[in-house]
């Protein structure tokens, strides 16, 4: 299907995807989010697309939110089904059994930051801003802002940047751990396609696996959370990579990986 607000491109083995409507700094309408869910179903069946990469157009911005001109006459249930849509777009994004990466190259505030959030990885342009300023629009995030911003940088900062509605810079987003790595806007797209090359250098299944026991984990009792991570460390001994990586390395040689 061909999009409208969605740039998209493969190289190197991943797949970046450009939100692009800089005009309104890049924000999520209910076309972006359609077209979103569209190019995630895609990319859950498309194995040339080894990882990800979400940015959005411009210089200014990555996302500035959800639209705020589609929020006028919502009514209480109309809300509540935008923001499960909206949730369920982002879990399956981080869902994915691939590499998801943020590269934030401006803005990223309320369902931006939810976006950028909902990535695996982040690494953000030195101009970056974060912040949910739900709050002073009268709202509060929708888009499992409010469960993932305590998860990455723990309830006190959390609440801090929820209830004042205010942005945090790059370096303090870093220094709280929100983002991976800053790197200057002329960087951007290099970090991130560096990182991305490092991650498509190691094993996909061992990739695949990680992702599943973090994300599952993090929601299960540690004892149950354990008996999953033994689970899945007992089926990489399933694969062909786990009998060339541990050959690789007795031989000295570097590995070559089939994701089988
Ligand atoms: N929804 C709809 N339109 C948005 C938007 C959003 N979340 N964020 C920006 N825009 C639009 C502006 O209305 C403006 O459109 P216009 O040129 O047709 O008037 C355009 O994008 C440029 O934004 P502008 O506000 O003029 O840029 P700025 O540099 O003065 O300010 C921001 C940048 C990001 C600080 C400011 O746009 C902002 O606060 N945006 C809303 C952020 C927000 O509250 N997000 C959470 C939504 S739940």
């Amino acid at each position: 299907m061909p999009f409208e607000n969605l740039l998209l491109r493969d190289e190197d083995g991943a797949r970046w995807i450009t939100v692009n409507r800089p005009a309104k700094l890049n924000a999520l309408n209910a076309s972006v989010i359609a077209e979103l869910e569209q190019a995630v179903a895609d990319l859950a069946a498309d194995p040339s697309a080894r990882a990800v990469v979400i940015t959005g157009a411009g210089e200014k911005a990555f996302v500035a939110g959800a639209d705020i001109g589609e929020f006028a006459g919502l009514s209480a249930d109309a809300g509540q089904a935008l923001a499960r849509r909206g949730q369920r777009l982002f879990d399956a994004l981080a869902a994915l059994p691939k590499p998801v990466i943020a590269a934030v190259n401006g803005f990223a505030l309320g369902g931006g930051c939810e976006l950028a959030m909902a990535c695996h990885l982040r690494v953000a342009s030195s101009n970056a801003r974060f912040g949910q300023p739900e709050a002073k629009l009268g709202l509060i995030p929708g888009y499992g802002g409010t469960q993932r911003l305590p998860r990455l940088i723990g309830m006190g900062r959390a609440l801090e940047m929820l209830l004042t509605g205010g942005t945090i810079d790059a370096a303090t987003a870093h220094a709280w751990g929100l983002v991976n790595k800053v790197v200057e806007p002329g960087e951007l797209h290099g970090a991130v396609q560096k990182l991305a090359e490092e991650i498509l250098a190691v094993a996909p299944l061992s990739v695949a696996r990680c992702l599943e026991a973090v994300r599952l984990g993090l929601n299960l009792p540690l004892e149950q959370a354990e008996r999953h991570e033994a689970a899945l460390f007992g089926l990489c001994f399933a694969t062909d990579d786990v009998r060339e990586g541990t050959s690789a390395f007795l031989e000295k040689r570097p590995a070559r990986f089939t994701g089988k």
